[in-house]
Order: structure tokens, then sequence, then C-alpha cells
């Protein structure tokens, strides 16, 4: 169901910053995190989708994860994230020692971890501004961690550009923050938007609706720079960009990398594309609910050019 889904998608999102709580500065050893993942299966309605997934992730580390349509990969994604629709019939999910496996989406993503979905759904009425506001005032602070650079933005971007937000997309939990907090926060999220190429308008607008399947990614990205997880996983985060959007959108997780290097990534992708910008220490094929096999770098490669007849049965 399309609300069920886009609240628990908007919770999940807003909860995930409360994991980020002393994260500065970025190389504060506690922020690492190492999720291990052992025989893991799952399903829903009957259907056994993933049947026995291992995959060790470390702090700091780029996985890449790639497989046939079908093959169990968002689910996988969607199982770690603890989305509801799936039932974990069998494994172990793990977060430096400590079994994730009963808490909910909300305190998952306390604990750090970041789902960029591969298909973002819409949220009516709540702005980007308004859902990441809601977000770090959750936590009592209106800064983020910073993941670019500083530098003055243009008078066209300046704070008072976004004082128009309408008070009633302001969820109804949500409290006024502290002035200087708020436009610090503005200030931040405006350069990130930037940094995407966003329009200076993009902030105020209801969170998916009616953006460009570009966009969508890029929104998602967004989100990742203000929310400044411990494990980011994208979901076909390449899917839907064009050449311009895809380098704008590599840099950004790069830029994301250098400044946490203690948080790693699980890279959900068809394509050997984006691997030009972002070096994986590891890639892993997925078939048929198994990681069947793993490798490096050439890996990604020799798919691109053979596919994934090798590892499949029919
Ligand atoms: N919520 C669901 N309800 C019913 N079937 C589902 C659900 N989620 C996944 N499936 C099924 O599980 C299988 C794996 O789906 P999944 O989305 O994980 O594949 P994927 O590897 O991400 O594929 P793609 O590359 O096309 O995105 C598919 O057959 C899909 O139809
Ligand atoms: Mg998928």
């Amino acid at each position: 169901m399309v609300y069920r889904l886009s609240e628990l998608q908007l919770f999940s999102k807003l909860s995930s910053v409360t994991g980020n709580l002393g994260r500065n500065p970025p190389k504060n050893q506690k922020k690492a995190m190492k999720l291990i993942i052992k025989n893991l299966k799952a399903g829903t309605g009957g259907q056994e989708i993933l049947k026995g997934v291992n995959l060790q992730i470390r702090p700091g580390e780029i996985h890449v994860l790639m497989g046939p349509n079908g093959s169990g990969k968002s689910t996988l994604a969607q199982v770690i994230a603890g989305h509801p629709s799936y039932k974990v019939d069998g494994g172990q999910l793990t977060v430096d020692g400590k079994d994730i496996g009963k808490l909910t989406p909300d305190k998952r993503a306390r604990v750090g971890i970041f789902l960029g979905f591969q298909h973002p759904v819409e949220v009516p009425g709540v702005s980007v501004f308004n859902m990441l506001r809601r977000a770090k005032q959750a936590i009592g602070s209106s800064t983020t961690s910073r993941v670019l650079p500083r530098k003055a933005l243009p008078p066209s971007q300046s704070v008072s550009g976004l004082t128009e937000i309408p008070s009633s997309a302001v969820p109804p939990s949500a409290s006024p923050a502290k002035g200087h907090n708020l436009s610090r926060f503005r200030q931040e999220l405006l350069e990130y938007a930037s940094s995407l190429k966003l329009g200076e308008d993009f902030l105020r607008r209801s969170l998916n609706e009616g953006f460009s399947g570009g966009e969508k990614k890029r929104n998602e990205i967004l989100q990742m720079m203000a929310l400044a997880p411990k494990l980011v996983i994208l979901d076909e985060i390449d899917s839907g960009l064009d050449i311009d959007g895809l380098k704008v959108v590599a840099s950004a997780i790069e830029q994301f990398i250098a400044h946490s290097p203690q948080s790693s990534v699980i890279l959900i992708t068809h394509y050997a594309r984006i691997l030009k910008y972002l070096k994986p220490d590891f890639v892993h094929v997925m078939v048929d609910g198994k990681i069947v096999k793993s490798g490096k770098m050439n890996l990604a490669k020799k798919i691109e050019e053979r596919g994934y007849n090798a590892w499949q049965t029919v």
C-alpha cells in the first residue's frame, strides 16, 4: 500500500538521523559499523526470495551488488532496513555483534542504516526541507555532518529564499527550531542541493511528488548527505540518471565517503559505468536469492561483457 510505504519511508528516513548522534568528528571510531549477514533467508507472501545470503560489510568498505532482475537485491536491501513486508525465515543480521533482526525500521535507522530507494515514493504535503528539518529536530540539533567544504552561496540561494515553507506542510509533531540553527541547517541543505545541481526551490517541493526520475535519485543522495548514516544502501541510484547526473551523484557519494571514512556503502547496480567514479572494495553477484560470486572490480567488468549466464541454471 502506497500510503503505508510512504509513512514507513518517511519514518525510516527521519529516524535515521538519530543514528548520527555523536558522529562528529568523522574519524570517531564509534561511527564505525560492522554488518554481518549470515545465511539470511527471507520472503513475502509465502514466496522464498532470499535463500541464504552471506555478506560482511566492514567500516569504510564499498560493496557493489549486481545480479539479474528479480534475483533479490532490493529485497535484501529492504530486509536489512527492516521493511515489515518481508518475513525473515532464518539466518542472522548483526551490527557490531548485536542481532538487529528484531529491530523495527526506525530503530535500525537509529543504528545508522540508510536505504536510498530504487523507487522512492511520493509523500504529498511534506516538503523535502521539512522532512529533513523534522529529522534534525528529533535529535535536538539543526546541524548536519559536513559533507562538502563550506563555501558561500550565491545571493539567489541565500537562506532567506527558504522562509516561505507553508506551516501546513510541517508534520504535527515538528516544533519550531531555534532560528540560528535552523538557518545553518537551511544553508547546509542548500549547499548540498546546489552540489547536486538541484534548483533553489527544490527544498520546498513535496517529497518526490512530480519529481523526474533523476530528481528522485538526487533527492535520495541529498538525504544521505544530510543524514550522514553509517551504512548507506543505494538501490539503483544510477538508474534514470543522465550522464551529467551520474557524475554529480557519483561525485557526491565520493565526497561523502571521503568525509565519512568509517561509513560503508552497499551499491546495488546493473551497470559498471558508475564504478568509473566509485571504486568498490568488493563486487558480489546475486542470483536466485544467493550471492553466488564475490570478487573485485574485474568481476563487474566481466559481468558487463558476458552477463550472468555463468551462474544461471535456466
Ligand atoms: N513485496 C513483494 N511482494 C511480492 N513479491 C515480491 C515483493 N518483493 C519482491 N518480490 C519478488 O521477489 C523477487 C525479487 O525481487 P527484488 O525486487 O528483490 O529483485 P531485484 O534483484 O531487486 O530486481 P531488479 O534488478 O529488477 O530491481 C521478484 O520475483 C519479486 O517479484
Ligand atoms: Mg531491485
